[in-house]
């Protein structure tokens, strides 16, 4: 019998999120059937440009602003009923009714409002190390879920008399823990959470599924499944630079867990980077320019974050690290966003190399405390200028923008398949896998 390839994509960040994945997974999606959300929440803020419209979506995949996509939120994914419920009225208001074309897994677990006054609470000050997170619940959600015995899934919705005591000692627990702990009983009112669950549980019924079985029978009928990746793999739980990372894992990895689906579910896996690299939030960042040339890739990138508004750090590519995660995440291609970004500079870094008390480090150090200590080597490559958001094709662009594309060719050992030189769908040049 012949090997059939598998024509399921997949899209995921290969560095600290924000690499431009919405924009790269909504210019793809579009010859698929269905588009799937397996990991982290509504930390998530995922970007697309239409024209004069722009979209920014959070527990949404970004697919679903393609009429006929199916969007299916996994169950490796935390869900806030309420900002999904805010997500979906938004989009209704502005004529995009999408509901009747969302599934959402009845394994997913539930983000509470305790979990998003934990997340602030701990990091206020409770918790040994601020991580600067999106202060979504994400954290504590996806610590219940591996506690199991507090924790709430998506299913629970369709029997809410089942779980109201336990829901009521939760709520009880969780005051009294944060008094403890934090001297705030977080002002938790089961009387309102209450109501907020019942409200969630009559809306998303009818969009209530078992999403691993639904994506299965879809892709056994011939439909075509397109992967969405939130935040980057090196925020990844056990692969990022941890602690300062989010609670799931967010690259290909996560998929067979987070969706359901089996390892060699996927054909195509394109990772997404930035010409740059950014971070949010705290942790330890090699690249990064704390003076006028950081400065002017943010007001020129708008690097502004997309959950929080929060201002992104910014720095030269780093390629060390972007080489290291092409290899652990096995992605075959890259999209490059934000070459537009970087035009105008004179000189444009890329790190090749990390080095630790004066010796080069073979890899990425498990310590936060020596990554927060170690060395660039930057190598800086002649820079280009003017406005590449017109280019259609990478034989346009200015020599020095070629001679970079290639150089990050070399390093990360997989082509850039995609150009992106500005935050429209149309902004996009393809080139040849
Ligand atoms: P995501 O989380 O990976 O989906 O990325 P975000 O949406 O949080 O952040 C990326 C930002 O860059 C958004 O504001 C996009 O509209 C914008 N963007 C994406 N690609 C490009 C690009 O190639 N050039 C420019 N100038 N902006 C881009
Ligand atoms: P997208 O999908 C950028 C970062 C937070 C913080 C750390 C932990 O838009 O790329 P969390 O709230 O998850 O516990 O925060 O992870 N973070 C992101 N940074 N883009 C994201 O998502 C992120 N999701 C989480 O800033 O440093
Ligand atoms: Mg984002």
């Amino acid at each position: 019998m012949a090997m059939k390839t598998s024509p399921h994509t997949a899209v995921v960040g290969l560095a600290w999120g924000d690499e431009g994945k919405g924009k790269i997974v909504d210019l793809l999606c579009a010859d698929y059937d269905i588009v799937v959300r397996y990991n982290g929440g509504a930390n998530a803020g995922h970007t697309v440009c239409i024209g004069d419209k722009k979209f920014a979506l959070h527990l949404l995949p970004v697919g679903v602003l393609r009429e006929g996509v199916v969007g299916v939120i996994g169950p490796g994914v935390v869900v806030d009923p309420v900002a999904l419920l805010a997500e979906l009225d938004e989009l209704a208001q502005r004529g995009m009714d999408v509901s009747k074309r969302l599934r959402i897994s009845d394994r997913a677990h539930l983000v509470m409002p305790y979990h998003k006054i934990e997340d602030r609470l701990r990091e206020g000050g409770g918790a040994a190390q601020k991580i600067g997170t999106t202060a979504r619940g994400i954290g504590p959600c996806y610590a219940d879920k591996m506690l199991r015995s507090p924790a709430l899934r998506v299913a629970d919705l369709l029997d809410l008399q089942g779980v109201e005591t336990r829901v009521r000692k939760t709520v009880d627990g969780k005051r009294s823990i944060f008094q403890a702990r934090y001297g705030d009983d977080g002002d938790l009112n089961f009387g309102e959470i209450w109501a907020d669950m019942r409200m969630a549980a009559e809306r998303l019924k009818p969009m209530i599924a078992d999403c691993s079985t639904y994506v299965l029978d879809q892709a056994d009928a011939g439909k075509r499944v397109f992967f969405e990746g939130a935040n980057g793999m090196l925020l990844d739980v056990d692969h990022g630079t941890y602690p300062f990372v989010t609670s799931s894992h967010t690259g290909p990895q996560g998929i067979a867990a987070g969706a359901g689906v089996p390892h060699n579910f996927i054909g195509r896996c394109i990772g997404v980077t930035k010409a740059y690299t950014t971070r949010v939030g705290e942790g330890p960042f090699p690249t990064e320019l704390l003076g006028e040339v950081g400065d002017q890739i943010r007001e020129a990138g708008h690097e502004y974050g997309t959950t929080t508004g929060r201002p992104r750090r910014c720095g030269w590519l780093d390629a060390f690290a972007l080489r290291a995660m092409v290899r652990l995440s096995g992605v075959s291609e890259i999209a490059l966003a934000h070459l537009d970004t970087l035009s105008g500079f004179e000189k444009v870094g890329i790190c090749t190399q990390y080095r630790l008390k004066g010796r080069d480090v073979p890899a990425i150090p498990a310590s936060a405390a020596d990554l927060a200590h170690v060395d660039t080597v930057i190598e800086l490559m002649p820079g280009w200028s003017g406005d590449l958001s017109a280019y259609t094709a990478s034989a346009e662009l200015p020599e020095p923008a070629r001679n970079y594309i290639a150089k990050i060719e070399a390093i990360a050992g997989v082509p850039v398949t995609l150009v992106s030189v500005g935050p429209d769908r149309e902004q996009t040049i393809v080139r040849s896998r």
